[in-house]
């Protein structure tokens, strides 16, 4: 297709958020990270323009809000949160609970004490920040990435090693406890691609929903390849948790044009962004926002994330996963805008018009 054909379906005037039926969210850098949407015009406005939801990228994750046993530090977050306020936008706070290394803080991971022990901080971890946000946000990723795609199931972390498997409900009867309205997900990668993976999901809900434990959505990050997963698996991991009448969100899509974990990453297949695979990632959106319409009902649909702005701000950028080059988000610079929607952009934007 060409540029004019583009604009011609489109249309400059063209507003993601106002073709939808659902919220349309956007990952933001803000607080102390270079290019905050709170320092660039620009930013601010493709946000409002596009999206009605906001995820920080990483300034709500734990080491972020709880840096010291006996200190959180809301100041980054609220900012960014009165930002979204001030323009009707909404929040989908993201993590109470992730393994990653560098986000467990430092006092956590060397937290000496009893399971007993471990339980009551978690708790307190999670109830003293989901109250602190409690009305301000709509959802939360109360747990990110507990599970593996293995038979066992159950993620090492630390949170496991110190507790059990009772970590998970913990988090969720602690997060109610601390905000009776907000929705509640787990999130995490790959459960669209690995029925192994996602079982184990699915195998928590259920046991969740036998005992009354809350928990109102699962979250796909769904950071996904041009070619991989299929969009059949992808609709069918889907339909698993709307069977168990929890919403779907996609919480971080992006498209990679190259797979980021190949050990053979120098071989890219994909150098450079031209017309013919921009066009292919414009389908591959398409399809994966039509998929999700399809497949999730309207009162099940949490919304779908882009996990940031445009390419130049993406995590998938060279020094992050590996050295690729990546083109996954869309819209393209220049750094401080005015940022240029992508075909990509037009494969939601018709998805979701439709
Ligand atoms: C990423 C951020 O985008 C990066 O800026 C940071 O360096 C690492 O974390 N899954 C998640 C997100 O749940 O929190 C991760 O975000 C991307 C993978």
């Amino acid at each position: 297709m060409s540029a004019s054909s583009h604009e011609s379906s489109i249309g400059i005037d063209t507003s993601l958020h106002n073709l939808a039926t659902f919220p349309i969210g956007v990952a933001v850098s803000a607080g102390n990270e270079s290019r905050s949407l709170l320092d660039i015009q620009a930013k601010q406005d493709v946000v409002k323009q596009h999206f009605n939801q906001l995820t920080a990228g990483n300034i709500m994750k734990m080491s972020y809000l709880h840096p010291a046993e006996n200190t959180y530090t809301y100041d980054n977050a609220d900012a960014l949160i009165n930002w979204a306020d001030a323009n009707g936008i909404s929040m989908h706070a993201h993590a109470l609970i992730w393994h990653s290394n560098y986000q467990v803080p430092n006092w956590m991971s060397s937290f000496n004490g009893t399971s007993e022990n471990w339980k009551d901080m978690m708790d307190s971890h999670v109830k003293t920040i989901t109250a602190h946000f409690a009305g301000r946000v709509d959802s939360w990723d109360v747990v990110n990435e507990a599970f593996e795609n293995t038979a066992e199931g159950y993620r090492n972390s630390i949170f496991f090693t110190k507790m059990g498997s009772s970590y998970l409900e913990n988090a969720f009867l602690a997060a109610r406890d601390g905000d009776s309205e907000v929705d509640l997900y787990y999130n995490d990668y790959s459960i669209e691609a690995e029925p192994v993976k996602l079982g184990h999901v699915l195998n928590m809900v259920d046991d969740f929903q036998a005992r009354d434990i809350p928990i109102d959505g699962i979250g796909f990050q769904m950071h996904v390849f041009l070619n991989y997963p299929s969009i059949t698996a992808i609709s069918a991991a889907f339909q698993e948790v709307v069977n168990r009448g929890l919403k779907v969100k996609i919480t971080e899509l992006d498209v990679v044009l190259n797979n980021p974990y190949n050990a053979n990453a120098n071989a890219t297949e994909y150098s450079s962004l031209t017309p013919a695979v921009a066009e292919l990632q414009r389908q591959r959106y398409y399809d994966i926002v039509k998929a999700y319409k399809n497949t999730v009902p309207e009162g099940l649909r949490g919304g779908v994330t882009i996990w940031g702005i445009w390419d130049g701000d993406s995590w998938l950028n060279p020094g992050t996963i590996n050295d690729i080059q990546e083109w996954p988000l869309l819209f393209t610079g220049p750094a401080n805008g005015p940022y240029i929607p992508k075909p990509a952009f037009e494969g939601v934007a018709e998805a979701l018009g439709e």
